[in-house]
């Protein structure tokens, strides 16, 4: 049966869909059936981010309606013959879909994956609690941003109600320069804080940013080490963590550091 992991934060645009996507390609590379699905009812964009939005046929409420099967629906990666996308609504009229139903929708293809990693709505309002219930590990992202991380701990605590095999914590968008500069928590400080297990650290990067703006996940191979590293972490249970600081050690380090500042 696969692994069902749902990315969750509380505060909005922190990463979920970023991380879902990378995330994803990362277990795929590691030969890893894997299937993203988008739980995102309101906001959807997981298929325009994975650039697969104009190869949707059919999406969610389409398989629940029985006009195809759920297997039909699934977009498998240009890239990525081990990947697949399935697409949240397309239709205009918003159907009230629960639970319920995404986890018929997920047992009639689960046996297909190793991994299911659900993209879940901002909030802890009614898309929250519908994506996690289909769930049996969550990830909580954060970024080292106070009213984020203030946010991870209440997400922290409702997950701690629901029956997951594990919760553990992400820090995204981490800046080793101003870690280096006092100026910004570094991860174990906030793993401290919220009490939590590390799954990963993801630099602020620009290249992912930008992958993810033309329809894809991050390419670039140097931008992409993060993203290996919690693959592994998750799937072989390593615990290496990238270190964001390592670029703006030493001479030409600190020369970058100075020169982040300016740009
Ligand atoms: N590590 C990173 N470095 C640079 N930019 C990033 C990084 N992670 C995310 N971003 C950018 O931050 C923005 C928000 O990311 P994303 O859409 O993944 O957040 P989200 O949590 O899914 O948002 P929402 O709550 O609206 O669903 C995007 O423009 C994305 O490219
Ligand atoms: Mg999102």
């Amino acid at each position: 049966m696969a692994r069902k992991i749902v990315i969750t934060s509380g505060k909005g645009g922190v990463g979920k869909t970023t991380i879902t996507t990378n995330l994803g390609v990362a277990l795929a590379n590691l030969n890893l059936k894997v299937l993203i699905l988008d739980v995102d009812f309101g906001l959807n964009n997981l298929d325009v981010v994975m650039g697969v939005e104009n190869r949707v046929v059919y999406d969610v409420i389409d398989v629940l309606k029985g006009k195809c099967r759920a297997k039909q629906a699934l977009i498998q990666d240009f890239f990525n013959p081990t990947l697949y996308v399935l697409p949240s609504v397309h239709s205009v009229n918003n159907f009230n879909i629960n639970s319920e139903q995404i986890n018929f929708i997920i047992s009639q293809i689960e046996s297909m994956f190793d991994y299911i990693i659900i993209d879940c709505p901002a909030g802890i309002e009614v898309g929250f609690h519908r994506a996690v219930k289909c769930a049996d590990e969550a990830i909580v992202v954060t970024t080292p941003h106070i009213s984020a991380i203030r946010d991870a701990d209440k997400v922290l605590s409702l997950l701690n109600s629901y029956n997951l095999s594990s919760i553990k914590i992400l820090v995204n968008r981490v800046r080793g320069d101003l870690i280096l500069n006092g100026e910004m928590f570094n991860e174990n400080t906030i793993k401290d804080y919220l009490n939590a297990d590390l799954i990963g650290v993801v630099p602020e990067d620009d290249n992912i940013s930008l992958a993810l703006n033309i329809g894809g996940a991050t390419k670039n191979c140097d931008s992409f080490q993060p993203f290996n590293l919690i693959a592994k972490n998750l799937h072989l249970g390593e615990r290496n963590f990238y270190d964001c600081t390592k670029k703006y050690k030493g001479v030409l380090g600190g020369i970058r550091k100075k020169m982040r500042k300016y740009v």
